[in-house]
């Protein structure tokens, strides 16, 4: 057995539990079971034939394509020559099929606002906001920014874009004016979509003044769209807004044309940027096209979550500010003629059962979640799900990080009353879609193992010498391109390479250590590289080091990602100070906040160590594995190649005692 690769937070322990399998629930009775698992066979004997067949059947063409599959390694061509159209293919055809009048969101605003909007509805206000766009300059190629909350118009914005052939590049709410600014200009957007804010816990959550801000060095911007949520909602939301620069969605919309035109957009054409950490300061521009990308999150919506669009109500909670909204909130569920909740808040308002309640009166039958979100569920306790009905759902799902036994088989038994089929899917930013997970009713699960890729995916674990580790601990490669694949990071193709490419030749490295055990199943661990993963989002140490050396106070700082019960993984930071300043609480606090404002609020350290030195081998590399261990409170390994050894005894006895911010 190879050595497993040195992952942070959980360990195999944590996790193998081989003895405890979960064949499909024999009550498991799909409307009519569309999972073929023959399909598999099929797929490895031929897996372009296998993509051709799904791009054929699950996507509308304007042009069929004149090939599947165009790989020079790392770059990938899919459908090469063929025609389409994202928005097209999520809502015209559709209403032209007759389905008009079928729901594709049940929206509900925090407050208790909801509405409803069907796919008629969606396409009409998708073509007036593409018009809207047109209207401010917008032409094919331009790159959009939306910076929104959970509101239809978000979904909108995307769709406009999608339909006129402009990029969008959705950056999360949470994050700061220089993370906005920042992205706006990696991608030279000209126009920006946004809100006056959005409702969390009970409180306006301003959008619109972070905007102010992070457009003050954005020379690119020429337009700012901003919804009036909060406004229309009874809220209390001073915004400034620039004559000639900015403008009010309704009003724009008023007086926009109800038609529009899908633009014919090449198969290879880009759809989207979506930001994510990388091992540096710098976020990376994923770049997904736009035919392999639907045909993909089309294929693996319907059939990781047995979906029956004319009966099942599906819920995905994610934010669309993350990779798991695109494509399972937007391009997945839509192109699938599905029907959505979508949900502007937070899980805890105004009750901690307002999830229970959405998925009871909407009658939610596919519910897609997040391991961190269980969790918080596990702790409020199940009499939050118990005053409800939940006996409509029927599949249940997660993603964003390893998924603890525990925490499965409370979600199995308290709100899949041991009946729900739990699909534990992997997959990435840059995966576009779900890459390994089971098929429900159809795969014998183990609580904690996203078991086997799907069919048309080749997944192998290597090890540090790039040699093949069929059973036991090792990195998670991919071994063929796939149809949702990455292009490349926007502007810099070397960094592709380098990233995903490079450490294991011909195969796509994921940047995750996994297991496979005895009876073949895969067990995805955590992240191998400088990347944090806290509740399910990706984190990366050295920009939140970057953003604390920022702060005058700061001499260095060292971050990494601790064990946590709740949000998986927790921001802890190891913090020497410039001379004359004195550690102390009020510090803490400050640089916390400092960290916040820099980047975004997800990337709160949680607890602050105050050091005099930090670990270092004798290159000067900080020794992060070592830090972590002093975090999550463990024994110390092997110091003997750091400069100082009695450093790391002065932080560990430190680290005891350090204020942390629950
Ligand atoms: C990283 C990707 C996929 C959308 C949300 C996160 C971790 C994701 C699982 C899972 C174990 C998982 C990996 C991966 N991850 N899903 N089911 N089991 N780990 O997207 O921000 O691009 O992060 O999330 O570490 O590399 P992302």
């Amino acid at each position: 057995m190879a050595d497993e690769p040195e992952t942070p937070g959980a360990t195999i322990e944590d996790y193998l539990l081989e003895d405890r399998t979960f064949p499909p629930p024999p009550a498991f009775k799909a409307v009519a079971l569309v999972v073929d698992t023959t399909m598999y066979d099929a797929a490895n004997e031929d897996f372009e034939g296998f993509w051709a067949r799904q791009a054929a059947d699950l996507i509308t063409w304007q042009r069929p394509w004149d090939t599947v599959l165009d790989w020079q390694l790392p770059f990938a061509k899919w459908f090469v020559g063929g025609r389409l159209n994202a928005s097209e293919n999520c809502l015209d055809r559709h209403v032209e099929a007759g389905l008009g009048e079928r729901v594709a969101f049940h929206w509900e605003g925090e407050p208790g606002d909801t509405r409803t909007l069907t796919y008629a509805d969606l396409l009409a206000e998708v073509q007036r906001f593409a018009n809207v766009l047109k209207g401010l300059g917008v032409e094919k190629g331009d790159r959009v920014a939306i910076y929104m909350p959970m509101i239809p118009e978000l979904p909108v914005a995307l769709l406009a874009c999608a339909r006129v052939g402009a990029a969008h590049s959705v950056v999360f709410g949470g994050f700061s004016a220089d993370s906005l600014s920042d992205r706006i200009n990696d991608a030279e957007c000209k126009v920006v979509v946004t809100a006056d804010g959005g409702w969390r816990r009970g409180q306006p959550g301003l959008l619109k003044p972070t905007v102010d801000v992070a457009l003050a060095s954005t020379p690119s911007v020429e337009h700012v769209v901003v919804v009036d949520r909060i406004a229309s909602s009874g809220g209390e939301a001073e915004v400034a807004m620039t004559d000639g620069r900015d403008h009010w969605y309704h009003e724009l919309m008023a007086e926009a044309a109800t038609e529009c035109a899908p633009e014919p957009m090449d198969s290879e054409d880009l759809l989207y940027l979506l930001y994510t950490s990388g091992t540096t300061g710098k976020p990376k521009g994923i770049m997904h096209t736009t035919g392999g990308y639907l045909t993909q999150v089309a294929f693996t919506h319907k059939y990781v979550f047995d979906l029956h669009p004319e009966t099942d109500v599906y819920w995905c909670t994610a934010d669309v500010g993350w990779v798991t909204g695109h494509s399972y909130i937007v391009y997945g569920p839509l192109a699938n003629g599905a029907t959505s909740v979508m949900y502007e808040g937070t899980p805890d308002t105004p009750g901690r059962d307002r999830f229970w309640d959405l998925v009871e009166r909407y009658q939610v039958s596919i519910l897609y979640t997040a391991p961190t979100a269980i969790r918080t569920f596990m702790k409020w306790g199940a009499a939050e799900p118990e005053k409800h009905d939940l006996s409509s759902l029927r599949v249940l799902g997660s993603v964003g990080e390893p998924i603890n036994p525990e925490a499965w088989i409370w979600y199995h038994e308290h709100i899949g009353a041991s009946r729900c089929p739990i699909v534990d899917t992997w997959w990435q930013t840059e995966t576009g879609a779900i890459m390994i997970s089971p098929l429900p009713g159809a795969t014998t699960t183990k609580p904690g193992s996203a078991t086997f890729p799907l069919p048309g995916i080749a997944a192998e674990l290597v090890d540090n010498d790039a040699e093949v580790v069929p059973r036991g601990g090792g990195y998670l490669t991919l071994t063929r391109p796939w149809p949702a694949m990455l292009r490349g990071i926007y502007g810099d193709p070397e960094r592709y390479r380098d990233t995903y490419w490079s450490r294991f030749e011909g195969r796509y490295f994921a940047g995750d250590g996994a297991k496979i055990d005895s009876d073949g199943y895969l067990w995805v661990l955590g992240r191998v590289d400088d990347v944090m993963n806290i509740s399910g989002h990706r984190i990366s140490t050295t920009e939140v080091e970057s953003a604390l050396v920022d702060n005058p106070k700061v001499a260095e700082a060292a971050v990494v990602g601790a064990k946590d019960d709740v949000t998986g993984q927790a921001i802890v930071a190891f913090v020497t100070l410039r001379g004359g300043v004195e550690p102390g609480a009020g510090v803490g606090e400050e640089l916390r906040d400092h960290v916040a404002n820099k980047i975004g609020k997800i990337s709160r350290p949680k607890t602050i160590v105050f050091t005099d030195d930090l670990p270092k081998t004798r290159s000067g590399k900080i020794m992060r594995r070592l830090l972590r261990d002093v975090a999550e409170g463990r024994e110390l390994g092997d110091t003997t190649t750091l400069a100082d050894p009695a450093v790391v005894e002065e932080i560990r006895k430190r680290a005891m005692s350090a204020p942390s911010d629950d």
